[in-house]
C-alpha cells in the first residue's frame, strides 16, 4: 500500500524571547489509504503542534524549522499558499476539540457547513443546500432542515462536534486529522462520536488521523499508533503490537493508567506515571523521559536512543532495546 500520507523528521520550534520551545522535534509519521493512524502522549508533547505543522497552520512566533510533509507525493511545506488553500479543506481538513471556538457564534450552522461548498465547489445555490442538510443527515444531526437554521449556541456539545465533522467531510477529503474530537464530551456522547466516525471513514474510504490522550480511545479506534514524548516519537506498532507487546516504559505507563476491560483487574488500583511531562524550553538530556523512567540506565541519562526496529511495524526508541 502506498502512503497517503509522510512526515519527514519534522521539527517545529516556537522562538520565544527566552529561549526556544521545541514543541515537535524530529517527528516521521506515515498514513496508507484508508488507515487510521492514531496519536497518543500526554498534555504538551506535542501532538497539536504535529497535527497543525501537517496542515501548515503554525503561527509565529512557532515556525516549521525543518521536515517533509509529502501528501499524495508532494511537499505540502514546498507549496505556494494559493495551491494549498485549495487542499486545505477539501483534501486535507481537521476536527478540533472544541467545536465552540472552531464555529462562529454569528453564523448559522447551516452557513458555516456552505461557506466549505462556496470554496471548494461551483455548485450553485440550491444543491449547496441540499449537499449541507444530506451531510447533516449523515452525520446524525436530527431534524436537519430546522438545524440548518440554528446558530452554534442553540445546539449541545455534541451536535456541534458533528457540525464539525459534517464540515470536515462535506468535500468528502482523502485525510481527515482529528484532534481530540472527543476530550470535551461526557462519555456516553464520546461513544457516539466514535462510533460515528468509524462509521463515516469507512463509507468514505477516507484515512484518518486521531489524536488522543486517551488509550482507550486510541484502541478503539487505530489501526496503527504512534505514541509521543516530549515531542518525539517514542514508539510506534500496530494496535496489536502496541497493546499485547508494549516496549517503551512510557507506553507500557500510558497502559497502566487506563481501567481495564477485565473485571478481575479493576479491582487493583490505577497507576499513574509518576512525576510530570518535561518543560519543552528545557528537556532532559539523552532520553527525555529518564527522569520518570524506572528503568533507566547510566546511558539513557546522557545518549538519546535511537529508533529500534522490532518487526516490519514495530519500532522503539529506547536502550532497553536493540
Ligand atoms: N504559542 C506557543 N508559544 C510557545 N510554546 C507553545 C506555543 N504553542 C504550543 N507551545 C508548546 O508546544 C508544546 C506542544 O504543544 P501541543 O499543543 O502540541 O501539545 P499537545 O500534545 O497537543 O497537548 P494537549 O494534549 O494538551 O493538547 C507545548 O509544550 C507547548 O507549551
Ligand atoms: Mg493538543
Amino acid at each position: 500500500m502506498n502512503n497517503l500520507l509522510a512526515v519527514k523528521d519534522l521539527h517545529t520550534y516556537f522562538h520565544l524571547r527566552n529561549g526556544v520551545v521545541k514543541a515537535v522535534e524530529g517527528v516521521s509519521i506515515e498514513v496508507k489509504q484508508g488507515e487510521v493512524v492514531g496519536i497518543v502522549g500526554e498534555s504538551g508533547c506535542g501532538k497539536s503542534m504535529t497535527a497543525l505543522s501537517i496542515m501548515r497552520l503554525i503561527q509565529p512566533p512557532g515556525r516549521i524549522e525543518k521536515g517533509e510533509i509529502i501528501f499524495k507525493g508532494r511537499d505540502l511545506l514546498k507549496m505556494e499558499d494559493e495551491e494549498l488553500r485549495k487542499i486545505r479543506g477539501s483534501e486535507i481538513s481537521m476536527i478540533f476539540q472544541e467545536p465552540m471556538t472552531a464555529l462562529n457564534p454569528v453564523f448559522t450552522v447551516g452557513y458555516q457547513i456552505e461557506e466549505v461548498l462556496k470554496l471548494h465547489s461551483e455548485l450553485g445555490k440550491e444543491e449547496r443546500k441540499s449537499r449541507v442538510i444530506e451531510m447533516m443527515r449523515k452525520v446524525g444531526l436530527p431534524d436537519p432542515e430546522k438545524r440548518y437554521r440554528e446558530y452554534p449556541h442553540q445546539l449541545s456539545g455534541g451536535m456541534r462536534q458533528r457540525v464539525m465533522i459534517a464540515m470536515a467531510l462535506i468535500m468528502n477529503p482523502s485525510l481527515v486529522i482529528a484532534d481530540e474530537p472527543t476530550t470535551a464530551l461526557d462519555v456516553t456522547i464520546q461513544k457516539q462520536i466514535l462510533e460515528l466516525m468509524k462509521t463515516l471513514k469507512r463509507e468514505y474510504d477516507m484515512s484518518l488521523i486521531f489524536i488522543t490522550h486517551d488509550m482507550g480511545v486510541v484502541r478503539e479506534i487505530s489501526d496503527r499508533v504512534y505514541v509521543m514524548y516530549a515531542g518525539k516519537i517514542v514508539e510506534e506498532g500496530s494496535v496489536e503490537e502496541i497493546f499485547e507487546n508494549p516496549l517503551h516504559p512510557y507506553t507500557v505507563g500510558l497502559l497502566d493508567s487506563i481501567p481495564s476491560v477485565n473485571i478481575e483487574d479493576r479491582k487493583k488500583p490505577l497507576k499513574s506515571i509518576e512525576g510530570s511531562v518535561p518543560d519543552p524550553a528545557n528537556k532532559p538530556s539523552g532520553c527525555p523521559f529518564h527522569p520518570r523512567c524506572e528503568k533507566a540506565m547510566d546511558i539513557c541519562r546522557n545518549v538519546e536512543p535511537p529508533l529500534v526496529k522490532i518487526s516490519e511495524t514495530h519500532f522503539v526508541r529506547c536502550h532497553l532495546y536493540g
